[in-house]
């Protein structure tokens, strides 16, 4: 019935099969807003922010992920794969990224001279990283663990300690909503707030973009 009334379908959701069996049915665009599974807009949106940070190819920069291995991880090494980045993910041993995408991702990656290396050490995934990415530590839908994650997560919070470690000209990015003193310290927060501010306003051209090429006729 939607796909009568719509030229196209942009859904926000948990379980991942949902929005593929939206799209076996519809015959108009269903565009992924989220899911526990992926985050397709925010990483375009991110690379997009990257190009303009960062002023040259996105290929051979190295971003570096920390904290849970979730739907912008999954997400990360999609797009890093694709472009030719370098991507490390730092998450405790239990909550690494989906292994699936993790395979398709690294398969992704030999076309393009990407590399995709998944560790437990915030210390190691940063070193010379050009690009530090964090997300909340629980996810929509898991707000009932937050108490037990912030305690699980805490030595993977992204601080000036670990910045350090990181190429002198990082920067640091954040899809929001942040939790500041938990994954990401109010300093490190503000001193990228242009940064992670211009990735919020991304999102809207890079779905605007995204309704563009796949509505527009
Ligand atoms: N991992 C986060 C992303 C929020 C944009 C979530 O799923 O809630």
């Amino acid at each position: 019935m939607l796909s009568r009334y719509l030229d196209g379908i942009m859904i926000r959701t948990f379980g991942h099969d949902r929005v593929e069996e939206l799209a076996e049915y519809a015959s108009v665009p269903v565009i992924n807003a989220l899911t526990d599974l992926l985050h397709p807009c925010q990483v375009l949106t991110d690379l997009l922010t990257i190009k303009e940070h960062k002023g040259k190819d996105l290929k051979g920069l190295k971003m570096a992920y920390v904290g849970d291995g979730n739907n912008m991880t999954n997400s990360y090494m999609y797009g890093c794969a694709k472009v030719g980045m370098t991507f490390v993910a730092a998450t405790p041993e239990d909550y690494r990224p989906n292994e699936t995408v993790t395979k398709n991702a690294i398969a992704d990656a030999r076309a393009t001279g990407a590399s995709i290396t998944l560790v437990t050490d915030p210390k190691e995934a940063v070193k010379d990283a050009d690009i530090i990415v964090t997300d909340t530590w629980a996810s929509m839908g898991q707000e009932a663990e937050h108490d037990a994650r912030k305690k699980i997560f805490a030595p993977y919070q992204v601080n000036q300690e670990l910045l350090n470690e990181a190429d002198k000209r990082v920067i640091v990015m954040h899809c929001l909503p942040a939790y500041r003193g938990e994954e990401i310290t109010e300093d490190v927060f503000e001193a990228n707030a242009n940064v992670i501010f211009d990735e919020a306003e991304n999102r809207l051209h890079t779905q605007k973009a995204i309704m563009a090429l796949t509505m527009a006729d």
